[in-house]
């Protein structure tokens, strides 16, 4: 990886990690560079897009967490005694919900880089009294879960935020059961903007200047072995970017399919 992505990366992780210690009370939110949720974006980002009936059923610094685009597992349909995974959990609230939907004979995992949001996201977790989540530390390049072990992957503004998002398909595929489900909140481009138009209109940590364009949200699905791909847009965030809900079905992995397979340097493990 280019040293400029190992950099990005690590901005992201610093802006989250300050993110984890304002919401714990130890530090002063996501500073002048933005993120996800932060206030001054009103009800485009965060808490303010669960339903009101939701959010008063979650432990308050689950919710205060919130640094996403919308409610994943509203739009997942979750059954009972399914394996959910989160990409990129923050501070858990989606897990929680999941865990919930699912119920004790189904799990729901949680992967974040971040070990001040893992450490948030298992306190939530504990404070909302749930036993069926686990939250893992790992990068959503290379999740580290067995292929074919999880049959919904939801994610919350996060993908925007990857220096590469072919590889996060990609894993997303490996790991999916044939069959498996796809439902996602992200930041999503109208086509007609540029690389440099996106970045013009917000940072990449603010989850802005590294949007996908909708047709390589949805191209690189079906390079990754997905079908039924749809890319809804569902709120304006900036001019031309759109809070977007994004579903697809695992129909064969990418080798399966006589694909290119994108190839993760190395899985890193649980924690
Ligand atoms: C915008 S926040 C969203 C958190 C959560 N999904 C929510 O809705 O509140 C982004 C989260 O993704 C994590 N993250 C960003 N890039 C990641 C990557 N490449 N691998 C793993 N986690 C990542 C960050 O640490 C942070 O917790």
């Amino acid at each position: 990886m280019a040293s400029s992505a190992e950099e990005l990366r690590e901005q992201v992780r610093a802006r989250y990690a300050e993110s984890a210690r304002a919401v714990a009370g130890e530090g002063d939110g996501c500073g002048s560079g933005g993120c996800c949720g932060d206030e001054t974006e009103g009800e485009r980002f965060g808490w303010a897009l669960y339903a009101a009936e939701q959010r008063g059923e979650r432990p308050d610094a689950a919710v205060r967490a919130s640094l996403g685009c919308g409610n994943p597992t509203a739009v997942a349909d979750l059954h009972e005694g399914e394996t959910v995974l989160d990409l990129g959990s923050g501070g858990g609230i989606d897990v929680i919900l999941s865990a919930w939907r699912v119920g004790p004979a189904g799990t729901a995992y949680g992967l974040d880089m971040t070990d001040e949001m893992l450490a948030l996201a298992r306190q939530n977790a504990r404070d909302a009294g749930v036993a069926n989540v686990h939250f893992l530390k790992g990068l959503i390049e290379q999740i580290p879960l067995p292929a074919d072990s999880v049959d919904v992957v939801i994610s919350n503004c996060v993908i925007n935020l990857s220096t590469d998002k072919a590889a996060v398909l990609a894993e997303i595929s490996r790991v999916l059961r044939p069959g498996g489900r796809l439902g996602v909140r992200d930041i999503v481009a109208e086509n007609r903007l540029t690389a440099g138009e996106r970045a013009e209109r917000g940072s990449h940590v603010g989850c802005v200047a590294g949007a996908l364009a909708k047709t390589e949200y949805e191209a690189g699905l079906e390079a990754a072995g997905f079908e039924q791909v749809t890319v809804e847009f569902m709120h304006e965030v900036a001019d031309g970017m759109h809070g977007a809900i994004v579903k697809a079905v695992r129909t064969a992995t990418p080798a399966e399919k006589g694909l290119p397979v994108v190839q993760p340097a190395a899985r890193a493990g649980c924690c």
